[in-house]
Parts: structure tokens; sequence; C-alpha cells
């Protein structure tokens, strides 16, 4: 069983999930199916991924309260009637009743609509629409915003973050407002994070694959990685890492590789 982590307003998130960025319909119903067999809880879509159609036909059979369901939406949805009418629509394709977590999935600073679309997801929250809000790719000072315009922090802020991208100040002002980090792309994605020398001796050093080594950096760190594969070993190992721990020298070696991949941070902003 994946260890939980209880968020600021109550609902309690599984520690590791299931991305589902890129998958099809078919893909993403198979790939859930399976993910929830291995014991995924925690399924990750978006509005955007135009998958959740798929995302929802493979959770069928799971019991609801078991599963933490997590959807984001797009920025013409960015008022406070705008969120109600994107998460029926969410929860419509899912088959669901309601949702677990919903999130802005980008904060579009050039519409400069987020604060209203928060204010939504507020209120959605208090009528139990929605068990958790927050946001996606939001800076400090987009949070900071929407902290001083309404008084409410987010509880999760899903932010691309591996070895490569640390998010060091990223983290610690979620840490100061009880927000917690999610990553997205969390093994590096289109990058070679999977072959340097230095995790390869670490994941040696434990037995595991250098997969799950990247993956227990961020759970140790506190942050909640939601790895997406459609692959059913690659699926059971990136739940496996709960049973071993890296020491804080292996840590400090994985944090160094902070800013030294080619991929600039954010650049595949339309990609997740
Ligand atoms: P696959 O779906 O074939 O498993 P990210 O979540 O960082 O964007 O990375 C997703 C990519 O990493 C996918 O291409 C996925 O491929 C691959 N992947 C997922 N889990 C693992 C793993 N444990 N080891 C190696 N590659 C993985």
């Amino acid at each position: 069983l994946v260890p939980m982590v209880t968020l600021s307003h109550g609902a309690v998130m599984p520690r590791v999930g299931l991305g589902t960025s890129p998958m099809g319909d078919a893909e993403a119903e198979r790939a859930v199916a399976e993910a929830l067999e291995a014991g995924f809880r925690l399924v990750d879509t978006a509005e955007a991924y135009r998958n959740e159609v798929g995302v929802g036909r493979g959770l069928k059979g799971t019991p609801r309260e078991e599963l933490f369901v997590t959807s984001k939406f797009n920025k013409q949805w960015h008022s406070v009637d705008g969120v109600r009418t994107t998460l029926e629509a969410s929860a419509e394709r899912l088959g669901l009743e309601y949702l677990d977590l919903l999130l802005i999935h980008w904060p579009n600073p050039d519409q400069d609509r987020y604060v209203d679309a928060w204010r939504g997801l507020i209120e959605l929250r208090e009528a139990g629409l929605v068990r958790a809000i927050g946001t996606s790719n939001f800076k400090p000072s987009h949070l900071q915003r929407v902290i001083d315009e309404t008084g409410v922090a987010p509880e999760v802020n899903q932010i691309q973050l591996s070895p490569l991208w640390t998010k060091q100040e990223n983290r610690d002002f979620h840490a100061q407002h009880g927000i917690v980090t999610e990553a997205w792309s969390p093994i590096g994605k289109g990058s070679d994070l999977l072959e340097r020398p230095v995790l390869l001796e670490i994941a040696r050093a434990h037995g595991k694959t250098p997969a799950q080594v990247v993956l227990r950096w961020e759970v140790q760190l506190g942050v909640v990685p939601i790895p997406k594969s459609a692959n059913r070993q690659r699926l059971e190992q990136n739940l496996a890492l709960f049973d071993f721990e890296l020491t804080d020298d292996e840590m400090a070696q994985l944090s160094a590789l902070d800013g030294s991949g080619s991929v600039p941070a954010d650049s595949d902003r339309f990609g997740h």
C-alpha cells in the first residue's frame, strides 16, 4: 500500500501517482486499469490530454472511495462560473460524481484571469463538488497573488521537477504555505537523466532501477511524483519506492544535477 499525505483542507492523497500524458483514450483505459491492478490509486489527467473518457473507463471496478482522481482545465474556463462548468464536464467524461483534486492547468498570465478561476475553485470545494483544489505550473509570484487576493492557498501545485530541475525556491515557497508539490515529468523524460553515471551507481548500490532512485529522491523531498507509464513492469517499479532509503549524501549527489539538463525547465509546456 502506498503511503499518504494529508492536504491542507483534509483530503488524503497517495504519495505517488500515475501520469497519463501523452495517452489517447484506448491506451489510457488499459494503462489505468493495469496501474490500479499494480496498486496505484492516484490517477492524474487533464482536459488538455483529451483522454478523460478512457481514464474513466479504466477506473471502472475499483471502489470510488479508494481512488484519488485529479483533473485540470484549460484557460477558457478561468472565471467563477467557468470552473463549475468545466468540473461538471470533466466529471461527466470521467464517469464520476466528484473529483478528488482539480487544478488550474496553467496560470496563463497573458490572460490574467487565474485569480477568478481560483475564487471559483474555492466555491466548488465549499459546495463539496471537489475534495481538494490546487494549481499547476504556478510560479511563487502567481501563488503569492492568489494568496494575497483570496486569503486561501492552493493545496497542491504541480510543476515540472526532477534532479535536473530541483525547483528549490518553488519548494521552499510551497512549504511556507502548506502547499504539497507534485512533480510532472518526474523522471526527466526527453533528457539523459536515467543514464547519468552518478544515478547508475546509486541504483546499483540499492538494487533498484535508476527511475526508482529518482522517484525515491522525490518522495524523500516530500514531493509527490506522477510518472507516466503504459508498461506493466514499469508501473510496478514506479510503486516500489517504499522499501529503501537514500542517504543524505546520495540525496545531495542527485540534487547536484540541478541545472545540468539540456532541456530548459517548462520548455515542454504544451505537452503537459
Ligand atoms: P513507458 O510508458 O513505456 O513506461 P515522465 O513521467 O517523466 O514524463 O516519463 C515518462 C516516460 O518514461 C515514458 O516514456 C515512460 O515510458 C518512461 N518510463 C516510465 N516509467 C519508467 C521506468 N520505471 N523506467 C524507465 N522508463 C520509464
